[in-house]
């Protein structure tokens, strides 16, 4: 029979039943968390006197022997092993025996694994917060180097008032910040070890849940043992972070694609980071940003996973939980691997300076300030709304800009209008004369908060 929980069994489990249960092909990647928990319980039931010194002791070397062979390649995760927990175990009684089999004292698989996951979320979660710094790096720079490169911002995606790819891209950095501080709550949230909750009601053994908190990096035990084992919240709101996050690559990465076609021609990706068709010799394609875009509802598709899989869970552990693990992995992988690339990518792409201006010169994106300037001579905003509305209709027909028009057509109109409208209203200064707090000509302010967020 072999399995270390089969003795109340008169049978072998069937072939199919051990395919389907096992969970190594995705836990196999928290061997060294799972040592390291293994490690921590040895040392804390030594200590507390529930097992020898010396069985501590073999039990150390032995579970340090395993994680050097894994890590060399001496020895081999079997993917026919159950789950992790039940690899490590065997492999280490197999090589020290007797003191191999106490190890499992006051401890539960239920405890291991929930403690394990966290430990190795912790990780994950800190490459993410790395990609994210990474990202904001780049979205940072390339803002810093495009503060004067003026173009339309969109409502409805039409043109609607003057902005800059550095305010645009600021707005981007933004997102991305709020997602860092989203995985740092999320990981603090998680920082409680759950280490001794042992199957469900805790143990009678007299354990020191504080000293395997301390030994593992965790800010304390969880409170309640229940909790403890069936807790997946944290799965929960990691994917839910990543999915935010992926949501922001995602409208980014639309804005690319649509940036990169000759409609907006405003930028063009390095030829590193392009792709080409197989018969159209003419393309060049963002390829990047649509798989990015694509991979956004994988991350959803995790995210709903966890919590559909937890929904419906009587307390304590129930073996539904063992699906956590592919879809947070997942979803973190996936939110990585995104950032790692559309980084490079961003920082060797090329911003069309002409484009974005001419964009800008059409489609009447300073009619707010031409009602703006008569609002401050004294005409009540509604009037000024009305008067610029008329204009721009009288423009469109006439095929010109609100530039256009004759200081005679102007005084027509309204008194209030004088040479000075045409400053007010050209393109520079509609952007420059944007300097309200978080405005476009308020850019250094932005950027240095960026810059601030990554130096701490
Ligand atoms: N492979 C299992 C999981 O990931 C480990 C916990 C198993 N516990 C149990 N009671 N069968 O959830």
């Amino acid at each position: 029979m072999g399995d270390l929980w089969s003795a109340r069994f008169q049978t072998s489990p069937d072939e199919k039943l051990k395919a389907f249960n096992s969970s190594i092909s995705v836990d196999g990647l928290m061997y060294i968390e799972d040592i390291e928990g293994s490690l921590a319980h040895a040392a804390m039931l030594a200590e507390q006197g529930i097992i020898s010194a010396d069985d501590a002791k073999a039990i150390e070397d032995g579970l340090k022997g395993i994680l050097s062979d894994v890590r060399s390649g001496a020895l081999s995760i079997d993917p026919d092993a159950e789950d992790i927990h039940m690899f490590i175990e065997g492999e280490l009684t197999k090589r020290i025996g007797e003191p191999g089999k106490r190890l499992h004292t006051a401890r539960s698989r239920n405890d291991q694994v929930a403690t394990d996951i966290r430990l190795y979320l912790k990780k994950r979660a800190e490459n993410v917060c790395d990609g994210i710094r990474g990202f904001v790096d780049a979205l940072y720079r390339t803002a810093a180097a495009h503060t004067d490169f003026v173009m339309p911002g969109y409502t409805h995606l039409q043109r609607a008032q003057p902005v800059t790819l550095a305010h645009h891209l600021a707005a981007y950095a933004e997102m991305f910040m709020r997602d860092y501080s989203r995985f740092t709550d999320a990981v603090n949230r998680m920082n409680y070890c759950p280490l001794g909750s042992a199957a469900l009601a805790g143990t009678t053994y007299p354990i020191d849940r504080r000293l395997t908190a301390k030994l593992l990096g965790f800010t304390a035990p969880t409170a309640n043992s229940l909790d403890g084992v069936s807790d997946r919240d944290f799965a929960a709101e990691l994917a839910f972070a990543a999915s935010l996050a992926m949501t922001h690559l995602s409208r980014l990465s639309e804005e690319v694609i649509l940036w990169c076609s000759w409609e907006f021609k405003f930028m063009e990706l390095s030829d590193a980071f392009s792709t080409g068709s197989s018969i159209m010799p003419q393309k060049k394609n963002p390829d990047v940003a649509e798989l990015v875009r694509g991979k956004t509802g994988r991350v959803y598709g995790d995210l709903i996973a966890l919590l559909t899989m937890i929904k419906g869970l009587p307390l304590a552990y129930n073996k539904d939980m063992q699906e956590d693990k592919e879809a947070v992995f997942d979803a973190l992988r996936t939110l990585s691997d995104c950032l790692e690339i559309f980084a490079p990518m961003l920082l060797s792409a090329r911003f069309n300076r002409e484009n974005m201006l001419n964009a800008a010169k059409k489609g009447f994106i300073n009619a707010t300030d031409m009602a703006d300037y008569l609002t401050k001579k004294g005409m009540p905003f509604r009037s000024a709304y009305k008067l610029v509305g008329e204009l721009v209709f009288k423009a469109q027909e006439k095929g010109v800009g609100l530039e256009d028009f004759s200081p005679e057509e102007l005084k027509a109109l309204s008194p209030l209008f004088e040479k000075d409208v045409y400053d007010e209203i050209a393109l520079k200064n509609c952007v420059s004369k944007r300097s309200s707090e978080g405005g476009p000509a308020d850019i250094d302010s932005q950027l240095k908060r960026i810059g601030e967020f990554l130096n701490a």
